[in-house]
């Protein structure tokens, strides 16, 4: 695939320095990322073919696991219960973090809020000034951070082997440089770079590292498969910059769990935890036709959202299927049962599935919630007050039952929800003044609006 120099053992590859991508050919536009004129001739040494039984290599040190001391139960605990839920229960010693955001969604924020909140920490501020960080951490009202503007990232890592802080903050790796390799901060090589060295800093200094790195207009972290997989976790800070809510996930975490959320809301003050967020996501206590509450799980906790859904006759040939927070696959599978199995056709009607907030509904258990909302709107009938709904559709119509089913129902009820439309259970519910409606098949829906 790539040509090999057969006389000097070099081999000839075309890379893109924004996400790293390899081509044995140059062209013009990236097939991964999508940029143009980013991909680059690069020449690498070819593995040379090794004759059977020729060893080059001398031979390794091989340990048992068993002698090996492990503190398992020691992490350093940040005053932010939603931080620390979501990096796996307080900062691993030695693990590097990579915290990934839109510009101005508030990573710089955050990262000095948890600064401040571990006794013996370093920021390197390579973004911004001393000043600009002073007058930040004086809004915030929170304890002293240590900081510096280093941005060589052999200073950084001489500089954490002094100190040995706790923990250690780069902002941002973008800015970051290592002199030994070509090329400006930021570039591929760069990034690549100095982000193998800090993660080799921090398990030798036992000092966590979190790097915070901007993510591209696309959406992309900027290099996204070489970063992402050197380092232990990597954290997305999201969130709309014109709302107040913003979600930080964990993406990967070799220390906690996969897919776990902590939600924050950005104050005058910085960012505050929001710690019971069941209903942030709910518009409005009167629902309309077309509107549905779910309850859905996302990491380890349940979210009340609003579904809303708008169902309009074509004025064109072909109706619309429209999703946003919600798969239009999905959409197009639940349109389907719902033709076949309830014969409510939408063929001559355009549909709209709106999913309020800013949420994003991934599992199946919406299915019930979003075909309600859709029966909702056709019929133009509104849902018991203080319903929550929530169940799988099965290709056969049958409304299954979820993961999670218990946390879903104690949420809803905490918050007062007391009509539960839910696929049927093998045990049966008694709870005082709450209403159960279980449903076996999608046809038992037009029961609702009667
Ligand atoms: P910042 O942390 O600089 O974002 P990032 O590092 O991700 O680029 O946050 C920038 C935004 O946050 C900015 O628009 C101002 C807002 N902000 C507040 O609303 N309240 C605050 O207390 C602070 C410090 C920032
Ligand atoms: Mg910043």
């Amino acid at each position: 695939m790539v040509s090999v120099n057969s006389m000097s053992k070099s081999i000839t590859v075309f890379s893109c320095s924004k996400c790293g991508a390899q081509y044995p050919k140059w062209t013009g536009r990236c097939l991964e990322c999508g940029s143009w004129g980013t991909i680059s001739e690069e020449t690498s040494v070819a593995p040379t073919k090794l004759r059977k039984n020729q060893s080059s290599g001398s031979v390794a040190d091989i340990v048992n696991l068993q002698n090996i001391p492990v503190n398992q139960e020691l992490r350093w605990k940040t005053k932010y219960a939603e931080f620390n839920r979501v990096v796996g229960d307080g900062l691993a010693p030695g693990s590097c973090l990579l915290l990934g955001g839109d510009p101005g969604i508030g990573k710089s924020t955050l990262a000095l809020q948890i600064a401040a909140s571990i006794e013996d920490s370093l920021y390197f501020a390579g973004e911004e000034s001393t000043e600009q960080i002073a007058s930040r951490w004086q809004r915030l009202k929170i304890k002293p951070v240590s900081l510096s503007n280093e941005s060589n990232v052999a200073n950084i890592i001489a500089t954490i082997n002094k100190h040995r802080p706790k923990l250690a903050i780069i902002d941002s790796i973008q800015t970051t440089y290592c002199s030994e390799v070509d090329g400006e901060p930021g570039n591929i090589n760069q990034l690549k770079a100095c982000t193998a060295q800090l993660m080799t800093a921090a398990k030798e200094t036992k000092t966590a590292i979190i790097i915070i790195g901007h993510v591209t207009k696309d959406g992309q972290m900027a290099g996204p498969k070489t970063i992402e997989h050197l380092v232990d976790a990597v954290l997305y800070f999201e969130g709309d910059k014109h709302q107040q809510y913003r979600i930080l996930r964990a993406m990967k975490n070799r220390f906690g769990q996969t897919g776990e959320i902590g939600v924050w809301e950005m104050s005058n003050g910085g960012l505050v935890e929001v710690l019971n967020p069941a209903a942030i996501f709910i518009g409005s206590d009167q629902l309309s036709s077309g509107s549905v509450i779910t309850a859905a799980v996302e990491g380890s906790r349940i979210f009340l959202v609003e579904i809303q859904a708008l169902v309009n006759k074509t004025s064109f040939g072909y109706p619309r299927r429209l999703g946003s927070g919600f798969s239009n696959q999905r959409l197009e599978v639940i349109l389907a049962v719902l033709a076949k199995k309830m014969k409510l056709s939408l063929a001559n009607y355009d549909l709209y599935v709106n999913v309020t907030g800013g949420f994003v509904l991934k599992e199946p258990a919406a299915d019930l919630a979003v075909a309600t909302a859709i029966v909702s709107a056709y019929y133009d009938r509104v849902l018991p007050d203080r319903a929550v709904v929530f169940g799988e559709i099965g290709l056969d119509g049958q409304v299954r039952v979820v993961l999670k089913t218990k946390e879903r129902l104690q949420t809803a009820i905490k918050l007062g929800y007391q009509n539960i439309i839910m696929p049927t259970l093998k045990i049966k519910l008694k709870e005082q003044k709450i209403k159960f409606r279980e449903l076996n098949s999608i046809n038992d829906l037009a029961q609702l609006f009667k």
